[in-house]
């Protein structure tokens, strides 16, 4: 199988490390090693100084697998769930479960891997597109019905949304597990950006836990502020797609990271903080990006994402926003994400509301917009 480039990874590459600020991170503010061991019971933190590095259990520690369902609703157990590397949690169920001419509904714009990996492997992807109104971006499910085929084999979605904030209403998320059971389809559900929802109330539930055939991906990159563990999970009810992916697991990373996993633990053991954090943090830069895009509304229009750490912002000036992006890493040091780097077109680039360092980064860019296009 060969894949293209992976160009969202690509343009951080050439920028995260190099260019002083950045307006587009999708995490939240990542916490040290000291932040994270300080939320630690002195027995996780013995565990953590007294750890063996030897190989890890291939499906993940028992006790990360515990505190992972609990999570979720009480018919998510253990056994349903398999630790992966959060991106490695895209690339093994599609290689696992996939087949050459399957075709395959991917939720888009999108996180490349979510669709590419299966055009890799030969299937046919149609894209569920996300639409932009008066009142935010949506998705629409009657749409959605309109793209399954017979050889429909699986529906790939990602709530809270990357790169546009967006979130389905429960009446709406139901709808979709119900189509996807209907046509007894896999459902490969990203949730990564879960658990940072601005209003509680609006936390969809986990498609695993209202369907057997869902596939759900979650991870501490994302609103947990640990992307550095590099700890993720596949949950699935399906013994038989459970199966599949734990082999497919023994090609790439075989197992966890020991020391990533006792941090991990300690993270899912304050996790309701950890959250609560994220929340705090979006919340405030929030209010900071409300105050610049009003100075400004003549040159761009946002909508504000209800969960999750990213929205799209479209650049309404005249102005290519690939080239406005080039001038302002060039001229600002500030790294602006595009959206035609995740293949979307429009004039859009994508805010990432989750650092804390985006105040500071925003005034930067405010002089460079103010020389650029005023
Ligand atoms: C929707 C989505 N899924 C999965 C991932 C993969 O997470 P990680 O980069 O931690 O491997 C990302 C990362 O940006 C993402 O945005």
């Amino acid at each position: 199988m060969k894949l293209p480039p992976f160009e969202i990874e690509h343009f951080f590459r050439q920028h995260e490390f190099s260019a002083p600020h950045g307006i587009s991170s999708s995490d939240c503010e990542p916490l040290t090693l000291p932040e994270i061991l300080d939320y630690a019971s002195p027995a996780r933190r013995a565990q953590f100084e007294n750890l063996w590095l030897g190989y890890t259990e291939s499906q993940g520690h028992p006790e990360l697998r515990r505190a992972i369902a609990d999570l979720h609703e009480e018919s998510i157990s253990a056994d349903h769930v398999l630790e992966v590397v959060p991106e490695e949690g895209i690339y093994v169920p599609m290689k696992a479960l996939l087949n050459e001419g399957d075709h395959v509904i991917a939720i888009f714009p999108s996180f490349q891997s979510l669709y590419e990996i299966g055009r890799g492997i030969g299937c046919e992807v149609s894209f569920w597109r996300a639409q932009c109104g008066e009142r935010g971006w949506s998705f629409d499910i009657d749409a959605l019905e309109r793209l399954v085929r017979a050889d429909t084999k699986m529906l790939i979605i990602n709530f809270p949304h990357n790169p546009t904030g967006a979130l389905l209403e429960r009446a709406e998320f139901e709808r979709v597990v119900d189509l996807a059971r209907r046509h007894d389809l896999i459902l490969y559900s990203d949730e990564i950006y879960r658990f940072a929802e601005q209003d509680p109330a609006t936390r969809l539930p986990s498609a695993c836990e209202l369907y057997d055939r869902a596939v759900v991906l979650g991870g501490l990159s994302k609103c947990f502020g640990l992307p550095g563990l590099r700890v993720g999970w596949l949950i699935t009810r399906d013994a038989g797609l459970m199966r599949e992916m734990q082999d497919m697991k023994s090609y790439t990373t075989i197992c966890g990271s020991a020391p990533s996993e006792i941090l991990a633990l300690i993270a899912l053991e304050n996790a309701e903080a950890l959250t609560a954090r994220c929340v705090s943090i979006v919340r405030e830069n929030t209010v900071v990006a409300r105050s610049f895009f009003e100075r400004h509304d003549d040159l761009f229009r946002i909508h504000y994402p209800g969960a999750g750490t990213v929205g799209l912002v479209e650049l309404t000036a005249d102005m290519d926003v690939s080239e406005f992006a080039d001038g302002a890493v060039r001229e600002a040091g500030v790294m602006v994400l595009p959206a035609k780097i995740m293949k979307f077109e429009g004039n859009y680039f994508r805010i990432g509301l989750g650092r804390r360092t985006l105040p500071g980064a925003l005034e930067l860019f405010e002089q460079y917009v103010v020389d650029t296009l005023r």
